[in-house]
């Protein structure tokens, strides 16, 4: 439904990271609940009008690689994406072990060739978007890096364009972190060597995790777009380096239309709605004509009448949940 002067993202993709989730019912710091805050998140998601092609997790899926914990993350994130009719798309992180990664999420103990230690790569298609996932993991390190191997397996993939070109997920997003110093020797190694390979390629955004904030740049020329975590997130004001808060958490959304790409991160709240229409009120919006439509909703005097109309097919609709709507 096109009201104003763009029409629909041909791509919508619900852009996760940093779950860190734990077995056994532990807790992160004694306090967060990792499973409960993924699946908060993919409850507020699942209730939303947003509909994704697919759900990106950009790494760090567990917090200590435990076989237990990406069961309950596949038992947990697969029937939702179902419902959803959202393709999977997983990531290696730091916190995450390739071997169980591998095995629980892919069916894959490393027999068939490459080994169970081999770094995760994958690509895939969602509608002719071409979403590669690179494995930026150093087993037994925090910090990021690529082999030579990963960047020729790459550069032959981005050999071919897709018909609606490239987004790259990794985990280590390829961008200085100025708030946070430290953070840099956890940074991806060696960023000029994939550079090069992007360079002139069908890539259009990168999507990263790890940063647990959200934080956007650029990369050879191509916007990287980190989204925030799902299970705590740094407290960038605080006077303490490398400070986590139990606060803030969020997942992006990433609307992909033809010239552009737009990220809007959301936050996860179970927060008391102070206003809103029913979804019903965009149909009968849709109904009106060009000019009737901002005059109703345009006009700084004509807002209470907005909302009478817009929520006068509530009670045929039978929507539920309607409140008033506030000044945009
Ligand atoms: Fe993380
Ligand atoms: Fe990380």
């Amino acid at each position: 439904m096109q009201l104003g002067q763009y029409p629909a993202p041909s791509h919508t993709i619900a852009h996760f990271s940093d779950p860190h989730l734990l077995a056994g019912g532990k807790t992160l710091y004694g306090l967060v609940d990792t499973v409960a805050r993924l699946g908060a998140a993919l409850d507020l998601l699942e209730a939303s009008t947003i509909r994704p092609d697919a759900i990106v997790f950009t790494g760090d899926l567990t917090d200590l690689g435990e076989d237990e914990a990406y069961e309950r993350l596949d038992e947990l994130v697969g029937p939702a994406a179902g419902r959803m009719g959202a393709q999977l798309v997983w990531v290696m992180g730091n916190h995450d072990e390739r071997a169980p990664y591998a095995r629980v999420l892919f069916g894959d103990d490393g027999a068939g060739g490459a080994g169970a230690t081999a770094p995760q790569d994958r690509v895939y298609d969602i509608r002719g978007l071409r979403i590669i996932v690179l494995d930026t993991s150093v087993p037994g390190y925090h910090h990021g890096a690529l082999e030579s191997g990963q960047l020729e397996w790459l550069a032959a993939k981005l050999a071919s364009p897709a018909p609606h070109g490239t987004l790259l997920a990794m985990h280590h997003p390829p961008m200085p972190m100025p708030l946070d110093p430290l953070f840099a020797v956890l940074e991806l190694a060696d960023q000029p060597a994939l550079a090069e390979v992007i360079a002139g390629s069908d890539v259009r955004g990168i999507l990263g995790g790890h940063l647990h904030y959200s934080s956007h740049s650029t990369f050879a020329g191509v916007p990287v777009s980190v989204a925030s975590a799902t299970c705590y997130t740094m407290a960038l004001a605080s006077p303490r380096l490398l400070a986590g808060v139990d606060a803030a958490q969020a997942m992006d959304i990433v609307s992909v239309y033809e010239d552009r790409i737009v990220h809007t991160t959301m936050p996860i709240t179970d927060a008391e709605l102070l206003s809103g229409l029913p979804p019903a009120a965009l149909a009968r919006a849709a109904a009106l004509r060009p000019e009737e439509r901002r005059e109703l909703l345009s006009r700084k005097d004509s807002l209470s009448r907005a909302a009478e109309y817009l929520l006068a097919g509530e009670a045929a609709d039978g929507a539920a949940g309607a409140l008033p709507t506030g000044e945009g």
